[in-house]
């Protein structure tokens, strides 16, 4: 058999490997360069960014749950300037891309911070987060609404000259009209999905454990919910499909691969396991071999059903 090759190709870029960690679970990629090389990924997004500082959501913050983790972290982080010398320091740690998630309060803001990053030699990507439930009452998002998705994505579009990827929420109808909202406005991949709104509540004060009653569900529970949204999309849309939602082994990453995904997002795992991407990348050498396949495009979106 020819010698199993994990590269993939975006269209607008070629990864060496499917395996992205996913923003918000892999802190700036600084901090997981003590546990092994980012040069072993096939890039890596950065916590999401506004233009200022922001202290994030009060706590609790995150609440485990059965194969799963609800978080409410509310996008904290340290602004768009202090983002700058972080992405520099980075950058010479490893030639991996860099995503930059780009947030905002409006869509002005969305503007100013992408072109800020969108100036910046040092990163590859954007990924646009429409999607977050954690930063407006009852969850709300651009995502959930078709005609904000185009005219945002849109905007970004005509403003930046870096690969643009949108990042969807499961928490809508019809996720794959909002996934073709995107790609109209001119995006040149989706990710998808978000973290699912859930809640918890706490017995004893009879109140829920999140200040904001909502939060974003992560982890194995998600799985399939989320590789049905992916299949879904992946027929619906010409432009890549990055699957996230539960990834924990080599077998989860080539199941995305299957429905239609083009590339992956590791998440929840990186925060219980932080050389999970390690495991990953050799099991799915191991499960590409027992499939006598030697690359991902043989089995990408050949699902038959
Ligand atoms: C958060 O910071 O609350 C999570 C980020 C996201 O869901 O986009």
């Amino acid at each position: 058999m020819a010698p199993i090759d994990l590269s993939i190709d975006l269209k607008f870029a070629t990864l060496k490997n499917p395996i992205i960690p996913a923003s918000g679970t892999f802190g700036y990629g600084e901090e997981f360069q003590e546990f092994f090389p980012l040069d072993q990924l096939g890039a890596f997004i950065m916590k999401g960014i506004y233009k200022n500082r922001r202290p994030g959501n009060r706590p609790p913050r995150i609440f485990e749950t059965p194969s799963g983790l609800l978080n409410s972290i509310g996008l904290a982080g340290p602004g768009a300037e202090e983002l700058k010398s972080i992405i520099r320091r980075v950058r010479k740690m490893t030639d991996t891309p860099i995503i930059v998630n780009v947030c905002g309060e409006e869509d002005e803001e969305y503007l100013e911070v992408a072109e800020i990053f969108d100036a910046m030699p040092e990163v590859g990507m954007l990924e646009l987060n429409i999607s977050c439930p954690n930063v407006r009452e009852g969850g709300k998002c651009p995502a959930q609404d078709e005609r904000h998705t185009f005219r945002l994505v849109k905007l970004i579009r005509q403003n930046t000259q870096k690969p643009l990827i949108v990042k969807l929420s499961p928490n809508v109808s019809d996720v794959p009209a909002v996934a073709v909202a995107a790609q109209e406005g001119g995006a040149d991949a989706v990710s998808l999905v978000n973290t699912f709104l859930g809640m918890a509540v706490d017995l004893k004060t009879r109140r829920p454990v999140f200040k904001n009653i909502f939060a974003g569900l992560s982890g194995p529970a998600i799985k399939p919910l989320a590789l049905r949204l992916v299949w879904l999309v992946a027929q619906s849309v010409d432009i890549p499909v990055i699957g996230i939602g539960g990834i924990s082994t080599g077998r989860d990453v080539l199941d995305y691969i299957l429905v239609g995904a083009s590339a992956v997002q590791t998440g929840t795992i990186n925060m219980v396991e932080p050389t999970a991407t390690l495991r990953i990348l050799d099991e799915i050498r191991e499960c590409m071999a027992e499939l006598n396949i030697s690359n991902l495009e043989q089995i990408k979106g050949a699902l038959e059903v």
